[in-house]
């Protein structure tokens, strides 16, 4: 049931502080721990392992681009994030030495499921994060962690990205502590900062009510822009999909390093641009990026730290965030962007739980 919310997914929306804080506690031992349920992959199969492949669809592999990060800065291996329906059809090198982690809140995506099957075929460790237990590719990986999110009924995935994330980051964390590529300190002062996180959550939660005024000077745009660099690219990449999928507005996600390149020759008076800025090394360019479209007229809706006060200089409206790990950054700034999403979907009218065209599952290609 709806529980009293107007739809599934902003009921969605607001359980991930719960969600989040099952995937990450159901996992954490009486020492503060991470204990990986059935994973119980050691240390001399880490050393193996050469390369690692994150292959997901849509919204999961978004969640996969910002894996990338949390993987490659714990367990120190080159991390490539491919769709699945393009990684199958790739001749990738997968071999004994490959680790590849699938990412699928349904278990049952016909692109990613092949993609696991090609794998083991071809002897590579097999790891999914999946939401649905029992699912096909929970049931055919060599091991699962599951997202604990709950049911998610309405086709725009929420809480199954935000709880994908958390995964994502509790596996970097297990396996780099196993290899060594981590301390124990750091290890536990992550966790420490991650326990933190489904509270902040329920924090920028808080914006609602900015968010529904923001989603009234976007409901008769043609076009929306989302800017970030790093992380944030794939944070704008997210919010995006989520305003394309059920409001139906064309919403394009750029590198904001791009900008110069082609795309900023479509910034003109009143189009709205979403900057992210979370990501302390690249928060000076996102500023001058931010100046650069306001100076051409753009409407700038800025999602940052709280601490970066310097942006309401060059923007028209700010959504902040508690100060946190850049990684970590990526769970809390996507909230707006799902918000904006509902709004602007709910301001137009749309069916936001049952978008026109799509399918909560994809099972065939
Ligand atoms: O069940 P999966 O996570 O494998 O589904 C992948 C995509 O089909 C899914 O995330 C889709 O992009 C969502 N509708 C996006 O909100």
């Amino acid at each position: 049931s709806k529980a009293g919310y107007d739809h599934f997914m902003i009921k969605e929306i607001y359980e991930q502080p719960e969600a989040t804080r099952n995937t990450l506690e159901r996992r954490l031992d009486a020492n503060g721990e991470i204990k990986l349920d059935d994973i119980n992959i050691t240390k001399e199969q880490l050393d193996k392992i050469n390369k690692i492949y994150i292959v997901a669809c849509g919204t999961a592999y978004n969640a996969g681009l910002v894996g990338k990060h949390a993987v490659e800065r714990f367990l120190k291996v080159p991390v490539v994030t491919d769709i699945a329906s393009e990684f199958r059809y790739s001749d990738p090198f997968v071999d004994e030495n490959t680790l590849v982690i699938l990412a699928s809140q349904s278990g049952e995506t016909a692109d990613t499921l092949s993609v696991l099957r090609e794998a083991k075929a071809k002897g590579a460790t097999v790891l999914s994060i999946a939401n649905v237990v029992g699912s096909s590719i929970a049931r055919e990986s060599d091991y699962t962690l599951y997202t604990w999110a709950g049911p998610e009924i309405a086709v725009a995935s929420t809480k199954a990205y935000t709880t994908q994330i958390v995964a994502f980051i509790m596996i970097a964390l297990d396996f780099g502590l196993k290899k060594g590529t981590i301390t124990k300190e750091e290890y536990m002062n992550y966790i420490a900062e991650l326990k933190e996180i489904p509270d902040q959550v329920a924090e920028v939660l808080k914006c609602e009510d900015q968010i529904k005024e923001i989603s009234k000077q976007l409901v008769d745009k043609n076009d929306i822009f989302y800017l970030g660099r790093g992380l944030d690219y794939s944070t704008a990449m997210e919010g995006a999909l989520k305003i394309k999928e059920i409001s139906y507005t064309h919403a394009e996600a750029f590198a904001a390093g791009e900008l110069k390149h082609g795309t900023i020759a479509l910034i003109e008076e009143g189009v709205p641009v979403i900057v992210l800025a979370t990501q302390q090394r690249l928060f000076e360019k996102m500023l001058s990026n931010m100046q650069e479209v306001k100076a051409r007229g753009a409407n700038v809706i800025s999602i940052t730290e709280v601490t970066n006060k310097e942006v309401e200089k060059s923007s028209d409206s700010v959504i902040y965030i508690p100060e946190v790990d850049n990684i970590l950054a990526g769970i809390l700034s996507v909230i707006p962007l799902q918000l904006l999403a509902y709004y602007v979907a709910k301001e137009r009218g749309c069916d936001i739980d049952k978008p026109r065209n799509l399918a909560k599952s994809v099972t065939v290609e």
